[in-house]
């Protein structure tokens, strides 16, 4: 199985993958392209760490979707890496119709709270201040609703008391780096 990561900061998450593939804990999964819509984002820098081929790709008009001539470039640059799964690790722009649909069952996402709760930007810092005890991280498939496609897998994160904004991210950090991979192994093996 072909797997393209699509990031946009600092790819622990891509890093993550890439570990567990090197240990052997990937399945039948192989990480071929990551690509990024940030020309600074550190996600490529694990391209030569990892011996994977890690490349900038234009997403302009837009600044927080991916429609037009940036999305017309996202999808060849997928199609020739000749994907079977498309990981979004950390991507944070929208995905419109010309995307998903070139790539229709085949999109995955990361969010690090438990959809369909606290759904948008800042998953983890909406949970922290609302209080909840429980809340963890959702891979699920990608649809044209944001944050709404079918849940794959999530785990939880509890909330204690002495948790800070600090703690409780780093924790759910830790979670996503153990499910993502998880998930990415399990869908190779059908
Ligand atoms: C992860 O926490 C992921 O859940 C989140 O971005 C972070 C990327 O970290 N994604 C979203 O919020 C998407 N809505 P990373 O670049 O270190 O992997």
């Amino acid at each position: 199985m072909r797997v393209v990561l699509l990031g946009s900061g600092r790819g622990s998450n891509a890093a993550a993958i890439l570990e567990a593939q090197h240990a052997g804990k990937l399945g039948r999964a192989k990480v071929v392209q990551i690509l990024s819509d940030k020309p600074d984002a550190k996600i490529l820098e694990l391209g030569p760490r990892f011996d994977v081929r890690a490349e900038f790709v234009d997403p302009a008009p837009f600044k927080t979707k991916l429609e037009g001539e940036g999305e017309t470039r996202f999808i060849a640059a997928v199609n020739a890496a000749q994907a079977d799964l498309v990981v979004l690790a950390g991507f944070m722009r929208v995905l419109k119709l010309g995307f998903l649909n070139a790539f229709v069952g085949k999109i995955i996402n990361l969010h690090p709270s438990l959809l369909p709760s606290f759904p948008g930007l800042d998953g983890i810092g909406q949970a922290f201040r609302r209080g909840v005890k429980i809340t963890g991280c959702t891979v699920h498939g990608v649809t044209a609703e944001v944050d709404g496609g079918p849940i794959i897998d999530q785990m939880a994160v509890s909330i204690e008391p002495t948790d800070t904004l600090e703690s409780l991210t780093e924790k759910i950090h830790a979670a996503e780096h153990a499910l993502l991979p998880a998930v990415i192994a399990r869908l190779s093996e059908g």
